[in-house]
């Protein structure tokens, strides 16, 4: 509920055009980190070391990603983007599962994160919360936290108490990061979205808490944290001004991924809006949709690429171009997995969020779009103090073509212009004419021939003029720019369009040029020579090279073929101008010697070329000389074979598999006595239970995984029925048992979070009797807590309510337990979130290590019979050779109709939960180091039959999900402890 307002707030607010303007105009600048000049800022840019750089920024979430040497792979994967920033966040619910225990060890230890980031050579923008959101449980908040009374987000005492420790905490860390202190952190944002505000009683609230803003900067000061801070206002709403450099988000495809094509119109207000609220400081769009997030029963992120894939990208990206944004962080570039219980309950284990680079680090086109913008912003300084002159329709001359035009105020010469369909949704093309301004007056362009360009629909383009580019004073060009480098005296430009289109670049020049076509169809290029320019036409195929003299080499291909180039940073800090076309992925360069190592991943014979200095006279690819021939233009071309060894994958249907009853809860003689007795009469939650005692899980300590309760009675005489009223989550579950006797289950649904039900005894119960009730439910995560104020994530997980017909017993008491030890979570290295409360789990049975060799065999092909829960384990062994990047998955096939669930446990790793009947996810990518790839494996799961007629897996199979040569190199595999007796557990 709460969270269809959020999104009807955003909605409202992203399409009105009454944008709320509450701010003052004009920031407050928290004068901070005295003598700090590595980062600062005018109207237009950052600066980062004097430098006057664009932010091109994607989010990383290190928390969904524990195998610390795979964070580097990803970062490289952001860097040869183009990008130069990468933007995190920080659960606190995670590294304080327990109240005051910080867990920064090992997997959730930030350093190698940083670290990975230098080497890659991106700086990182850190928001630590203390609030995420992000999909994630809590949005960030810890368990324990349902305890703290009163408004969370706002400057209530207990709130800020419980919230300080970790802030300082992370604070630390962060200050320690800082790019002033030799680290990659440039900019630190203190919560997220503080843009929506609840009064106690759920009512919306008007005013923002000013003073716990106060409090979060001053708690950043304290912790020495001294790069600008930024905020993420959920749209330009002038919230939290009082940071140094305010920003927003925005979503403008919405989340709709059962209508793929349901864009709305992008905005044409973005630039004034943000005039409005901070004239003072660049136009910067925190979090900008990378993809979108997908909830239980949902369409899964294949069907919701379709919706944000590359056009998606063309279309709306280049349109916050056209606002001049100069701070980007695209959310997500890379989503992660939900591991252990890490979600909320609105997603699923995957996180992928049709990102760019896909859950299991595989690239989309999408990754190659951005590719392609990103690289053009970072060789267009200008861009950086440009802005907005006007936006222009053009009904006539182009029916649906919306054009912005960029003046470069500082030089004001260059401009921009960026052209995109008014209703993006049109499912056929424009033709249109641009009447653009340059140095030598207005021209219309096209200026060769009479016709119009045509723009396909879900796209847009970008027109520069008085672009220089190197030794070419570009005048125009409707072709659009990936990169130019000048090399060894000669500009070498990379332009590129759909196949098959034209387009003109006009260079200005009193020279007169053969136009040389050293490449591609002579017949495809017309040039006009005028006394000050040379205008060329390309009618755009695979990849045409035009040489003017010794001065100018053009590349003119198509998009597809565009995205086999590559501009890396060669040695990082050495700018030794290459451009590579180098396929699949183009990860480091570094120059010495004569020498030009380059290292990457293909797939498939790749083609190279090698345009740079001729002091660069070796190349190697992943340390293996690169034998090239020379082209007729000077640069290095060859051929690679990828070798992608095959692999045995063990058939998991095959292995031998054991098992063992995981409920025995609900048999005769199970002693409950150990667990946690439920006699709480006060719960500081608002939700005030009707119960005798307090039946929330999260009073007791236990916030994640499976939840078990035991209610012990002594009958009156003649119940009949227990009913209850029961919450759990979204697309949640439970069954219930009087004894050992079975009384049914809610299998759930994608929406409901709660149930009431009603359930007939095993018979009319026997005056003076003892009975237990056994729940067994499960815990789909904690909720988010969007609004300011509000208590949302406190929202309880177990029963409000409970009651017998026929009769009423006496209550002896009520049992609960969810994973061993609750807060007091017994496996440090995996978190407190990586277990829940089934039997098996409690025991440690998930572990690699246990000798199971007394447990019986059968597979869980063969399943369950009844409702129920069991546990069954297999090893197996992997054997996958160093320089491949394999990821793999494990996959089930869609089942019978019964009700069932499983989790799935990778070496202890709790790596996904399986719901066939709710869906929509039936593939689990499991990263190597998760997955042991050299050796043994440990893969257990449990399987919780909801039904009468029980459960079996229909398939579980390994899959090789792509295969490609090179990788990031060693990936060791994340250190945890094995089996061991668990004292004291139950
Ligand atoms: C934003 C929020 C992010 C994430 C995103 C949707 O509003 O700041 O944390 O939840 O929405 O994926």
């Amino acid at each position: 509920m709460v969270s269809l307002s959020r999104i009807a707030l955003l909605v409202t607010a992203a399409q009105s055009a009454v944008i709320p303007r509450d701010a003052p105009v004009g920031l407050k600048v928290r004068q901070t980190g005295a003598g700090q000049n590595a980062v600062t800022w005018d109207k237009y840019s950052f600066y980062v070391n004097g430098e006057r750089v664009m932010i091109y920024s994607g989010e990383v979430h290190p928390f969904r990603n524990p195998v610390q040497d795979l964070h580097l792979d990803i970062l490289q994967k952001i860097k040869a983007l183009g990008f130069n920033t990468v933007s995190i966040y920080v659960h606190w619910g995670i590294v304080e599962y327990e109240r005051g225990k910080l867990n920064w060890d090992g997997v959730f230890d930030l350093q190698p994160f940083f670290d990975a980031a230098k080497s890659a050579g991106l700086w990182v923008i850190a928001r630590p919360g203390p609030y995420i959101n992000a999909e994630s449980a809590g949005g960030g908040f810890p368990g324990w936290g349902a305890r703290v009374e009163g408004q969370w987000r706002t400057s209530n005492p207990n709130y800020t108490a419980a919230w300080q420790p970790y802030i300082d905490s992370v604070g630390k860390i962060i200050a320690k990061n800082q790019i002033t202190k030799g680290g990659p952190i440039i900019l630190a944002q203190p919560e997220n979205e503080y843009s929506g505000f609840m009064n106690p009683d759920g009512s919306l609230n008007p005013n923002e808490d000013t003073e716990y803003e106060r409090l979060l900067l001053e708690e950043f000061d304290n912790a020495g944290i001294e790069v600008p801070t930024v905020c993420n206002d959920a749209w330009i709403g002038g919230h939290f001004t009082s940071v140094d450099v305010y920003g927003y988000d925005n979503y403008p495809a919405g989340f709709t991924c059962s209508d793929p094509l349901s864009w709305p119109d992008p905005p044409d207000y973005f630039y004034s809006s943000h005039k409005d609220v901070a004239p003072n400081s660049p136009n910067s769009i925190l979090e900008f949709q990378g993809g979108s997030f997908d909830s239980w029963g949902g369409f899964g992120f294949e069907q919701c690429y379709k919706l944000i894939g590359p056009e998606m990208a063309r279309v709306f990206n280049k349109n916050t171009y056209a606002s001049a944004t100069h701070l980007l962080n695209i959310y997500m570039i890379y989503g992660g997995t939900n591991w252990g219980h890490l979600s909320n309950p609105g997603g699923y284990s995957s996180y992928d969020y049709s990102a760019a680079i896909a859950e299991d680090r595989t690239l989309r086109e999408k990754y190659y779009e951005l590719k392609l913008q990103a690289n053009f912003l970072m060789v267009s300084p200008a861009y950086l103090t440009s802005a907005p002159v006007d936006v222009q329709k053009f009904p006539t001359n182009g029916s649906n073509i919306t054009i912005t035009e960029l003046l470069d105020e500082v030089g004001g010469k260059q401009r921009f212009y960026i052209v995109r369909q008014t209703k993006p949704t049109e499912t056929t093309s424009s033709a249109f004419k641009v009447d653009i301004e340059t140095s030598v007056g207005k021209l219309t362009v096209p200026q060769l021939g009479t016709a119009s360009y045509i723009l396909p629909a879900h796209d847009s383009k970008i027109i520069v003029t008085d672009y220089p580019a190197g030794g070419a004073e570009i005048l125009y060009s409707t072709l659009e720019i990936m990169t130019w480098k000048v090399i060894d005296g000669r500009t070498v430009i990379l332009l590129y369009a759909n196949a098959g289109e034209s387009g003109e670049i006009a260079i200005l020049t009193t020279k007169t040029y053969k136009v040389d076509v050293r490449r591609g169809k002579a017949s495809t290029v017309t040039s006009k020579q005028a006394s000050t320019s040379l205008t060329l036409q390309f009618v755009v195929g695979h990849e045409t090279v035009v040489a003017l003299g010794e001065d100018i080499l053009l590349y003119v291909v198509d998009r597809v073929n565009a995205y086999n180039f590559w501009v890396p940073d060669v040695n990082l800090d050495q700018d030794l101008p290459v451009i590579i076309k180098a396929g699949y992925l183009l990860r480091t360069a570094k120059f010495s010697g004569n020498t030009l190592s380059l290292t990457g991943d293909t797939n498939g014979t790749t083609v190279f070329e090698i345009i740079a200095p001729k002091s660069a006279q070796a190349y190697t690819w992943n340390g293996v000389r690169l034998d090239t021939d020379l082209t007729r233009y000077g640069t290095q071309e060859g051929r690679y074979r990828t070798r992608t060894p095959r692999v045995d994958i063990p058939d998991l249907a095959r292995l031998k598999w054991k098992y063992i009853n995981s409920l025995p809860e609900v048999s005769g003689s199970y002693d409950d006595s150990k667990w946690v007795t439920a006699d709480h009469t006060y719960t500081p939650n608002k939700i005030k239970p009707t119960t005798p005692v307090i039946l929330y899980a999260s009073d007791y300590g236990f916030h994640s995984g499976n939840i078990l309760w035991r209610g012990h009675f002594t009958a009156t005489g003649g119940e009949t029925t227990f009913n209850l009223t029961i919450q759990g989550g979204n697309a949640f579950a439970y069954s219930v048992w009087d004894g050992g006797k079975y009384l049914g289950s809610f299998t759930g649904a994608p929406a409901p979070s709660a149930h009431n039900g009603s359930y007939t005894l095993a018979g009319p119960w026997v005056k003076g009797s003892s009975h237990v009730i056994t729940i067994l439910q499960d815990h789909m995560g904690l909720e988010q807590n969007w609004f300011g104020g509000e208590e949302n994530f406190k929202s309880f997980r177990g029963l409000s309510d409970y009651s017998f017909g026929g009769a009423t017993p006496t209550l002896k008491h009520w049992k609960v337990t969810g994973n061993l030890g609750g807060e007091k979570f017994v496996d440090w290295a995996r978190g407190g979130y990586n277990e829940g409360g089934l039997y098996a789990v409690r025991k440690g049975y998930h572990l690699p290590g246990l000798d199971d060799s007394k447990w019986a065999s059968k597979s869980p092909l063969k399943g369950i019979k009844g409702p129920g829960v069991e546990f069954y384990r297999t090893t197996f062994t992997l054997n996958i050779p160093d320089g491949v990047d394999y990821p793999i998955s494990i996959d089930f096939r869609s089942s019978t109709s019964t009700s069932f669930r499983v989790e799935l446990y990778v070496n202890g790793w709790q790596f996904g939960k399986y719901i066939d009947d709710i869906g929509p996810q039936k593939s689990f990518p499991v990263p190597q180091g998760i997955l042991n790839y050299k050796g043994e494996n440990t893969l257990a799961l449990s399987l919780w039959s909801l039904e009468e007629s029980g459960a079996a897996l229909d398939s579980i199979d390994l899959v090789v999900r792509s295969e490609v040569e090179g990788g990031v190199g060693i990936v060791r595999n994340s250190l945890a402890p094995d089996f061991t007796e668990r004292p004291g557990s139950y």
